[in-house]
């Protein structure tokens, strides 16, 4: 049911047993025909290490979804899709959506080094063109993805039009606040998927509450897609480590 109306942009509520936490994962990819879905996720913490410990033919007790608003993907021009990490998982189907919608993609994906790269060959496929960075440089450029993206933004085919690009950014907070401080300057519209805490993703718990353009917004169901020169970046970074000390006690459990 949920692959016969997924989104680009959109995303699941999972549980795993009884006493798991809800955690949300980003719809990857979906096909309609068999009624799969594909979610992909790091191991951070407790959930997503049970998570990662389910074996073949395995289960979980709960999936609740598609969640949040599709990415609104219609035909502007050039868009450039960045993904950080394992917002690469998101920024993957993002990027098949504004190419199907006739734009011209043009994907940065990065990551702290090469085994952290996910992804590469699925976004040279959905991509007209495809930079990859890592922090370390041990694959693709030595940089961060801001470096490929002033990159491509001062290159000679984008550099007079930037009215006609559209940037789209997932990842870390700080690499989204860097994408939308710089593009800001630019002038270059730009989207980013926020990643807040959620609890019930239905838009009552509170959770996911950020700040954009100085209202209140609830990611879950007011997103997860924002104008990135429009959010509290700042407030959202504070938001996140509201239960570290908890997450930090449940690593070892
Ligand atoms: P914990 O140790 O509990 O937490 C580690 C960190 O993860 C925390 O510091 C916090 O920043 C974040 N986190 C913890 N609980 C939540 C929660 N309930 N909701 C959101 N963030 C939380 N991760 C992926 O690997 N792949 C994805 O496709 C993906 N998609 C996401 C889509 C959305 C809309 C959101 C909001 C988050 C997404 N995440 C994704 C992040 C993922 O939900 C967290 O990594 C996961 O909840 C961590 O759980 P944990 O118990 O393993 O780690
Ligand atoms: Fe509860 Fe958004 S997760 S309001
Ligand atoms: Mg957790």
């Amino acid at each position: 049911m949920i692959a016969g109306k997924a989104n680009a942009g959109q995303f699941v509520v999972l549980v795993i047993d009884e006493k798991a936490e809800r955690i949300p994962l980003t719809l990857s990819d979906w096909n309609k025909d068999t009624g799969s879905i594909t979610l992909i996720f790091q191991a951070v913490g407790q959930t997503t290490r049970k998570l990662s410990q389910l074996k073949k033919g395995g289960s979980i007790l709960h999936i609740l979804g598609p969640l949040g608003h599709p990415t609104a993907a219609e035909s502007t021009g050039t868009v450039v899709t960045v993904g950080g990490g394992v917002g690469i998982a998101e920024v993957w189907p993002v990027s098949r959506r504004f190419k199907e919608a006739g734009n011209k993609v043009i994907g940065i994906i990065g990551a702290r080094s090469k085994d952290l790269l996910i992804l590469e060959q699925e976004m040279r496929a959905s991509c007209d063109e495809l930079y990859v960075v890592t922090d370390d440089g041990s694959y693709g450029e030595k940089g961060f993805v801001t470096d490929a993206l002033k990159k491509v933004l001062d290159s000679e085919a984008l550099r007079n039009i930037h009215s006609q690009v559209r940037v789209y950014a997932i990842g870390p907070v700080p690499m989204m606040k860097a994408v939308s401080e710089f593009t800001r300057l630019l002038k270059i519209r730009t989207t980013v998927s926020l990643n807040p805490i959620m609890v019930d993703a239905t838009g009552m718990c509170g959770a996911c509450r950020c700040t954009v353009a100085g209202k209140t917004k609830f990611a879950c169901v007011d997103g997860p897609d924002f104008d990135g020169h429009e959010v509290d970046f700042a407030e959202l970074s504070k938001r996140l480590t509201l239960f570290k000390e908890q997450e930090q006690e449940c690593a070892t459990k």
